[in-house]
């Protein structure tokens, strides 16, 4: 044997080993490289701050403001990794009032269009938020009606509210001097709210926990904001590589299964009033009559469960939160509440509280749930807001938490809770949130063309949920919990305790 084979091998292994490594860091280079031809005035927000996720679960208030606030700040739209490539992040109101009324050239573009073959897209697809053009003008026509129902009847949502508040009572007896933990208590109110109201179905979630639907939606928030496959959607690709992606598939799949079961058991309601306008209803019929495909019928209907729940559940941990801290605002709305003279309000009466709605408005503006959305995409070369040149084909977005928080936009206040500052009566605060929201310095439920379609049910919701909520109860911040936000995705406090107290 010829004595230098033993270095010779091991030369050929170290050549190959630094092969390799030249191969992976080209690869990562080509992968996380800005585009040559991204904006040049703003500044780009180093790649390690989006990946944090990965190795700390700060929260995005806290992110937010250590990196994020100044740049954006200053410059209203920084450059900013996400879900597997470089985009525009926008916060300067000027920016976004364009990057809104002009939807021909800033389109909507959801996952089913930035990673069709990811996770969430397999679980949304294409519906009527993240869709473009005609697909969004068909689904809008057929559902619209149902999402801007209007309820005249507020007993359906009262008694879910009702049976909330006896369930929290309960669960405090059992704990003695231990806060309750109120996300799942709050999501299961949820989940029976949307039921009642947009699927047809008394999902009974209240009354009977644990059923696989709701188990699955734990499940589901988890599994769609799992930092790396958030961060690298591409590794979606490979569920044949990764177990926990193969599993996440078929979570999905079990939920579109058991979804269209439950409402397809619903109970036939003719006769009731308005009992044809739900969403159900209209999807229904609109299959039946070949309007829509059945992929189209499951998105739509996936994604009306989703977002009719989960945002009003996120708000009503932030309205734990921030009120559990804050008896002022509780007792001035039981004040409010008492001088109403009824534990029956009729929606008319809810609706004239000025300071109800305030609260309401408060919390959004502080804590709104859909903190950060980037899911749309340039149909041509812009200028947005006449300063930034966007290339075509770039994904733009923004930021709800930086608008609402900035105080050139609402003042040296803007961190404070303050709900007066919406005026004192019911039409000046009206009027307030029309414009905040035209001039997009209030963008909780976005604005504009795509504005949200389910915002008057939303807030009517958590108008009916906080009369019931505070005529009852009393509440406050367990003391031994630490407040941490939720680190990317919905925003909302995370695994919060509070310690209920029944009023005499
Ligand atoms: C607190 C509760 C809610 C919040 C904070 C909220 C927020 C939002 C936001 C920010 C958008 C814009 C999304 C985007 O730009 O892609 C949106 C759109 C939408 N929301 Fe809501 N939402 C809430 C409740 C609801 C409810 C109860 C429904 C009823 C199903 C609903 C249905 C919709 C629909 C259909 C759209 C799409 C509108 C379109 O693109 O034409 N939302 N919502």
């Amino acid at each position: 044997m010829d004595p230098n084979w033993g270095l010779i091998s091991s030369i050929t292994w170290v050549k190959g080993g630094l092969g390799l490594l030249l191969t992976v860091a080209i690869v990562i280079y080509w992968y996380i490289r800005v585009p040559g031809d991204m904006p040049k005035n703003i500044p780009k927000v180093p790649i390690y701050i989006s990946l944090i996720g990965l190795w700390s679960d700060m929260g995005q208030d806290i992110i937010y403001d250590r990196w994020l606030r100044e740049p954006l700040e200053k410059y209203g739209a920084v450059q900013i990794w996400f879900a597997g490539r470089w985009n525009v992040l926008a916060t300067r109101p000027q920016y976004l009032v364009d990057m809104f009324r002009h939807e021909d050239v800033y389109a909507k573009a959801g996952s089913q269009k930035k990673i069709p073959w990811s996770v969430i897209a397999a679980l949304v697809g294409d519906n009527i938020i993240n869709a473009h053009g005609e697909n969004w003008k068909l689904f809008t026509s057929i559902m619209k009606p149902g999402l801007q129902r209007r309820i005249t009847d507020s007993k359906p949502l009262l008694m879910k509210s009702r049976l909330f508040v006896d369930t929290l009572i309960g669960e405090q007896w059992g704990l003695g001097d231990n806060g309750v933990s109120v996300n799942p208590i709050i999501q299961r109110w949820a989940l029976s709210c949307m039921g009642l109201s947009f699927m047809g179905v008394d999902l009974k979630a209240l009354e009977r926990p644990g059923q696989r639907i709701e188990e699955l939606q734990t499940i589901i928030k988890k599994t769609l904001f799992k930092p790396l496959f958030f961060n690298f959607p591409d590794l979606d690709r490979f569920p044949y590589i990764f177990h926990q992606r193969r599993v996440a598939f078929a979570i999905m799949q079990e939920f579109g299964d058991l979804l269209c079961e439950a409402v397809k058991k619903r109970p036939t309601t003719t006769g009731e009033e308005n009992s044809t306008e739900q969403v159900v209803d209209l999807l229904d019929s609109a299959f039946k009559e070949g309007k829509i495909t059945e992929t189209q019928y499951r998105n739509n209907l996936k994604v009306t469960f989703l977002t009719a729940h989960e945002n009003a559940q996120q708000l009503l941990n932030s309205a734990f939160w921030e009120l559990g801290n804050n008896q002022a605002v509780q007792r001035k709305l039981l004040d409010e509440i008492l001088a109403m003279d009824t534990v029956e309000p009729s929606v008319d009466q809810v609706n004239s509280m000025p300071y109800l709605f305030s609260v309401v408005l408060e919390l959004l503006r502080l804590y709104p749930p859909v903190s950060q959305l980037i899911n749309r995409v340039t149909t041509q070369k812009s200028i947005l807001g006449g300063d930034i040149v966007i290339p075509n084909h770039t994904w733009v977005g923004w930021n709800a938490f930086g608008v609402h928080t900035d105080t050139q936009v609402w003042g040296p206040t803007a961190r404070d809770f303050i709900p007066e500052r919406w005026g004192q009566d019911v039409r000046t605060i009206q009027s307030v949130v029309r414009s905040k929201t035209t001039q997009c310095h209030f963008i909780a439920f976005n604005a504009h063309s795509r504005k949200c379609l389910g915002q008057g049910f939303a807030v009517l919701q958590m108008k009916i949920l906080l009369f019931e909520m505070v005529r009852r109860i009393e509440w406050t911040v367990d003391p031994t919990y630490d407040l941490k936000l939720t680190s990317g995705g919905i925003l909302a406090p995370l695994m919060l305790r509070v310690m209920i107290k029944e009023r005499t």
